[in-house]
Order: structure tokens, then C-alpha cells, then sequence
């Protein structure tokens, strides 16, 4: 038995919170009776309706995949570009999943994709953002000036960006670019390209290495696998 709030999230409806307040505003009925106290809670055999909408009841799942470049991180693209989740589809994955957060068409690496809307808004919650380590290729050499800016936060759209770590990893003098491993804890539009254009180093080239406690080891662009209970539980704890 589980609560219904986590039932609902799990199945994608909304938030945990967001699932409460539908149930209290008496939109969920269970087995045809509507349901307002929160702490109900169901089995699998129960039939749960959101405003009349039966609920589609999966598995939670979490797949960890290498996105390459040039695939949209979404579940749906209105202009028929290929996506992430299309990727997890022609390997028959059938379940609804979508990506937790986004990176760009551009740029590669790590990505999750769930069913699990709880756990999603939880990862992707200002106050719990997950740290994130990307690699940049940027134009010019970067100084560690620039270094010590990005550690201390630039300003984007009129906000400084929080405590980041930054670190010079390579230079081409004769290219004139630089390689910079950057770790934030934040998920704002373009923020790591934001950031370097900041400091006068605009992004040629853009991986992200890791999730939170997650890596891409083992795994080439493309790629992709289901996370261990061990690497759920790790998350979820977060
Ligand atoms: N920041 C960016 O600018 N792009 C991404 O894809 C991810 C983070």
C-alpha cells in the first residue's frame, strides 16, 4: 500500500505537493469514491481517477543515458527532431519517462530520464539541486581570474550564480582555447554557457561528466542503462 499523494506523482500526474492539493480540492476518486484526506492510501489493484482521468499506473523507472549531440531533451519535439526519449524507444523501452532537467540539443552527456515525477521535482528543486560537473571547451585562454570568477558566482540576467567550482584542465596556445571543468548546483537556461560568456569565453564545446553521485563510466554517446536500487536510493536521499 502506498500513500496516494506518491502514487500520483510516481504515475506523473504532479508534484507530491501539487498531488495534495488535487486530492483536497476533491478531484481524486478511489474505486469511484472521491477522496480528500491525505494520508489514504492505496494498493495496486485500486482504481484511482484524477478528475475522471483513470491513472496510468507504472513502475517507477530511472535510466541513466550518454546523450549525444544533436537530439532535443524532451519528451516531444514540435518540429520532429529526434529526442532523448526516442532514443529509450527504439530499444523498446515502452514507459513514459522524461528527462530530468535539460541539456542543450548541442551539448552531451549525462542525462536521467524517469517516471518518477516526485523524485524529478525533488532533483530539479532549487533548494535541492543536485551538483553537476560539466567539461567546456572555450574560446580563448582562461586566466584564473576568470576561474575565480566563475567560482565566486557572474552575474545573468541580473543574479549572481551560487558557489561554483571551477578548474583549468587544458590549453592550446596556438588555437587559443581552453578546457575548464566546472561543477554547479544550479539548472538555469543555459547557465554554464551563460556563465562562460560572463567571464569573455564563450562555449565551443559542452559534456556534462556527472549527476549528483552518478557517472557516464561505461557508458558511449548513445548509450544508455537502468540505474542500480543502490544508485536510486542515493538520490532519492539526497
Ligand atoms: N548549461 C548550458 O548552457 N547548456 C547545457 O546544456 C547545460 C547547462
Amino acid at each position: 500500500m502506498e500513500r496516494l499523494q506518491k502514487v500520483m506523482a510516481e504515475a506523473g500526474v504532479a508534484s507530491r505537493r501539487a498531488s495534495e492539493k488535487l486530492i483536497a480540492a476533491g478531484y481524486v476518486t478511489v474505486n469511484g469514491q472521491t477522496v480528500t484526506t491525505l494520508g489514504t492510501k492505496v494498493s495496486a489493484q485500486d482504481k484511482v481517477e484524477v478528475d475522471g482521468v483513470p491513472l496510468h499506473r507504472e513502475k517507477a523507472v530511472y535510466y541513466l543515458l550518454n546523450k549525444p549531440r544533436g537530439v532535443i531533451s524532451s519528451a516531444h519535439d514540435e518540429k520532429g527532431r529526434r529526442t532523448v526519449v526516442d532514443i529509450l524507444r527504439d530499444d523498446e523501452i515502452q514507459e513514459r519517462v522524461y528527462p530530468v532537467g535539460r541539456l542543450d540539443y548541442d551539448t552531451t552527456g549525462i542525462l536521467l530520464l524517469t517516471n518518477d515525477g516526485d523524485l524529478a521535482n525533488k532533483l530539479m528543486h532549487p533548494k535541492y539541486e543536485v551538483a553537476k560537473t560539466y567539461i567546456a571547451k572555450v574560446k580563448g585562454l582562461v586566466s584564473n581570474d576568470d576561474l575565480k570568477q566563475l567560482r565566486l558566482g557572474v552575474k545573468i540576467d541580473g543574479r549572481r550564480t551560487k558557489p561554483a567550482k571551477s578548474r583549468l584542465k587544458e590549453t592550446d596556445r596556438v588555437k587559443k582555447t581552453s578546457i575548464v571543468q566546472l561543477t554547479i548546483h544550479e539548472g538555469h537556461y543555459h547557465q554554464v554557457k551563460r556563465m562562460f560568456e560572463a567571464v569573455g569565453h564563450p562555449v565551443i564545446k559542452l559534456h556534462r561528466e556527472t549527476y549528483g553521485p552518478l557517472n557516464l563510466q561505461g557508458l558511449q554517446p548513445g548509450e544508455f542503462r537502468e540505474l542500480k536500487p543502490e544508485e536510486v536510493r542515493q538520490l532519492k536521499q539526497h
